[in-house]
């Protein structure tokens, strides 16, 4: 299992400051919910993990994460090896114009394009990542078809097998239910609690009763500081911090 380990992170937009001395260290394995107020900075957190802050202009981070001991901010750290290593699932799903099969063949070749003569050696994989996502049966007769033409359940499912197509180790992902229908969501949140096993997701929710059904674990953040943490029993239960208790009474959100 992959092990994270945040230290002093400080994370700026121009000089606007929205993380500010973060220090964590992430259990290895099963679903961490990020828990806080609407811009508290989870997903700021969350891209911090895989350096996905550096696709924003005018974006300053200080401080360290380490991967399995290596520093992803130092100088010459390999960007696709993380990439590889910790996947993200967006809130919205982004289907490539291209078939269902492609977009997870796509996935497991690390974003090369799958050629035709790829097509034998792709099928297995492609399979199992779409059996992994909970989507194969609905799909299975129709993988040519265009990926655009799925449902946002399907394509949200698709986004997932996508990215556990890059074979990663920890899967960050940022409300992937908020685009989704309820049916939809029970789907989702299923193969979520079967990926737990062998996975270290980062799930940030403004859904609390989703953090309670999902979370092995808890990480509250309010205005950029991380105020509580624990195992989730733990943290509903027996919340300490005053904004924490406050949060989980639905008094402020
Ligand atoms: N690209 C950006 N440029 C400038 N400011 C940003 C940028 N992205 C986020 N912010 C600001 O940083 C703060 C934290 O944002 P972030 O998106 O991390 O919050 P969040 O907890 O995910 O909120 P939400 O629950 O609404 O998604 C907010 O004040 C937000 O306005
Ligand atoms: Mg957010």
């Amino acid at each position: 299992m992959t092990h994270i380990h945040i230290k002093n992170l400080h994370v700026a937009y121009g000089s606007h400051t929205v993380i500010e001395g973060l220090d964590l260290e992430i259990p290895d394995g099963g679903i961490v919910a990020i828990l806080g107020p609407s811009g508290c900075g989870k997903t700021t957190l969350l891209k911090s993990l895989n350096r996905l802050l550096d696709l924003h202009e005018d974006v300053t981070v200080r401080g360290s994460v380490l991967i399995d001991g290596e520093d992803i901010y130092a100088p010459g750290s390999d960007l696709l090896a993380l990439r590889k290593k910790v996947g993200f699932v967006a809130q919205r799903p982004f289907p490539l114009p291209m078939s269902i099969h492609d977009n997870v063949a796509f996935g497991a070749r690390l974003h090369e394009l799958p050629t035709v003569a790829d097509r034998a050696a792709t099928s297995g994989t492609v399979e199992r990542h779409l059996r992994r996502a909970g989507l194969w049966e609905e799909v299975k007769h129709r993988l040519d078809a265009p990926a655009k033409g799925l449902s946002i359940g399907q394509q949200q499912r698709l986004s997932l097998a996508r990215a556990l197509a890059v074979e990663p180790e920890v899967i960050l992902a940022d409300e992937p239910t908020s685009a989704l229908d309820p049916l939809s969501v029970r789907i989702v949140e299923a193969q979520f609690r079967a990926l737990r096993q062998d996975y270290t997701v980062l799930l940030v929710t403004h859904i609390l009763r989703q953090a309670r059904r999902l979370a092995d674990y808890v990480i509250f953040l309010y205005d950029g500081h991380l105020v509580e943490h624990g195992p989730a029993e733990t943290f509903f239960n027996a919340p300490v911090d005053p904004r924490t208790q406050a949060y989980l009474h639905g008094e402020i959100s």
